[in-house]
């Protein structure tokens, strides 16, 4: 009875240590593939709800989740994920995006200077790391 404790205490211990030994492995490739990726911020998603995930988010409009959906932002690769988040600052500081119908039926969404800035930088802080 008490050789078969020690086995199972002996067991338990190999289980701990191959636990940890498999840790390192982990961090290393997350490393590899680049930076980790990171959830849109509340304060960025608040503005996102309000202003683009009408059309940019599940049950929006098919053409505009074809080249960003939010609802799906966790499946973008951290590079994707950059790649877009520039490319929706870039349309926003150049009003192409919210499209002028929707601001002139919602011009409570218009983005304000705060929130192009808001989301600049946050399209900014993405960047992933130059190896
Ligand atoms: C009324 C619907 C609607 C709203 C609101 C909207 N979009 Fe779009 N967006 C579209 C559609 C449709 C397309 C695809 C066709 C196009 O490029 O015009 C698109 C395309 C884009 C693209 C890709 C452009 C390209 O050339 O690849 C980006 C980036 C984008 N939107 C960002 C945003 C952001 C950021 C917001 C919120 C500030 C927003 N959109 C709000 C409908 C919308």
């Amino acid at each position: 009875m008490k050789k078969n404790t020690m086995v199972t205490v002996a067991f338990a211990v190999v289980l701990f240590y191959t636990a940890f030994l498999a840790n390192p492995v982990c961090a290393q490739a997350a490393q590899k593939t680049g930076d980790v990726q990171k959830p849109i911020p509340a304060e960025v998603m608040k503005f996102l709800e309000k202003s683009c995930m009408g059309c940019h988010a599940e049950g929006g409009s098919k053409m505009a989740m074809s080249v960003v959906n939010i609802s799906s932002w966790d499946k973008y690769s951290p590079e994707k994920q950059a790649a877009k988040a520039k490319k929706m600052g870039k349309m926003v500081t150049k009003e192409k995006m919210p499209p002028k119908s929707f601001r002139s039926s919602n011009p409570d969404a218009v983005p304000t200077k705060e929130e192009i800035k808001l989301l600049c930088d946050w399209a900014n802080s993405l960047q992933v790391a130059k190896k």
